[in-house]
């Protein structure tokens, strides 16, 4: 039997990639340690700071907002409600409800009133849902934030989504995708910054949080991620961690520490601009989603 190397009680969670057995509580306190680690290790944001985090009704989005409250961080939720049917139906509950649980507001926006519901773009606009409604998020998130007076917006991205995306950006060479992976992007003209908290913790760490503390979140998928290639990598990856605990890690993290300083010195930064129509930052005269909105108004009125 594994004993917890803090308190020497029964473990309940063994993470081999840090050789550490843990009970429940002490695990806990490991979770949000570690948290807090990678937001001063990266400078995300202070104590001083007040920060959205966008969350999704998933593990991780929740299990980071509740680590940030609990540490002592100013931290409100964003909620994009996406209208994929039963899927959003079931998240906007769940982040409604833990909202509540946790004391702290909970801002909800609907594509149904912004834009379009995700179901309904995909009938008229052929590249894959996914990364559609990844611009989106992105644009709402940045948008919303702004608007409403928060200078840092925080996501969920977890180690197994940096170091598939890490992966993928590899296999093809995209040095300019590599350039920019990295996570913290500044704040910078028209962009708020953004910070990804959970780079270093994994799915299973995270999962393993919200059990734990009791959080309920949504288990399915979004339905339109099924065959999605980063799913595959996220595969290939947790193979290769179990024969080799500490994979993804030393991945992920050597890339920071070794390839990333040396990439970010050729960066060159793109020109931007205020799309015309609403003010947000593009490189172009009209951003990707007001051109987004007139190619589906085109489409509507045919
Ligand atoms: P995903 O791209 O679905 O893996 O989500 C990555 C992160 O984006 C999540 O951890 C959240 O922080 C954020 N996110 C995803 N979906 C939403 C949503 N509907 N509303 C707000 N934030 C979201
Ligand atoms: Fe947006 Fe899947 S299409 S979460
Ligand atoms: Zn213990
Ligand atoms: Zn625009």
């Amino acid at each position: 039997m594994r004993r917890c190397f803090k308190c020497k009680e029964k473990a309940q969670v063994y993470l081999p990639q840090h050789r550490l057995a843990m009970c429940k509580d002490h695990y806990i306190e490991w979770f949000e340690g570690r948290v807090e680690k990678t937001i001063k290790e990266f400078k995300m944001f202070s104590k001083l700071d007040k920060v959205l985090v966008a969350v999704s009704g998933g593990k991780d989005s929740l299990s980071l907002w509740q680590s940030l409250v609990k540490l002592g961080y100013d931290a409100d939720g964003f909620y994009i409600n996406l209208g994929i049917g039963e899927y959003s139906q079931q998240s906007f509950i769940l982040a409604t409800e833990f909202s509540k649980k946790l004391g702290k507001t909970l801002y909800t926006i609907s594509l149904k009133d912004e834009i379009m519901p995700i179901p309904d773009i995909k009938k008229y606009d052929n590249r894959p849902a996914c990364s559609v409604c990844g611009t989106l998020k992105r644009y709402y998130m940045n948008k919303f934030a702004k608007d409403n007076g928060y200078r840092i917006i925080a996501t969920g991205h977890n180690l197994d989504d940096e170091s598939a995306v890490l992966f993928s950006n590899t296999l093809n060479w995209s040095i300019d995708y590599l350039k920019r992976q990295y996570p913290v992007l500044p704040e910078e003209d028209g962009f708020i910054k953004k910070v990804k908290p959970l780079c270093k913790i994994s799915e299973k760490e995270s999962a393993m949080y919200a059990v734990l503390s009791g959080i309920e979140y949504i288990e399915e998928e979004c339905p339109f991620s099924e065959g999605a290639t980063s799913i595959d990598y996220k595969i290939f990856l947790s193979n290769l961690e179990e024969k080799s605990p500490g994979t993804k890690l030393r991945f992920y993290s050597e890339f920071l520490r070794k390839m990333y300083p040396i990439l970010k010195q050729t960066e060159e930064k793109p020109t931007l601009n205020s799309c015309k129509i609403c003010g947000e930052p593009t490189t172009g005269e009209i951003c990707s989603v007001c051109n987004l909105k007139q190619k589906l108004k085109s489409k509507v009125e045919v």
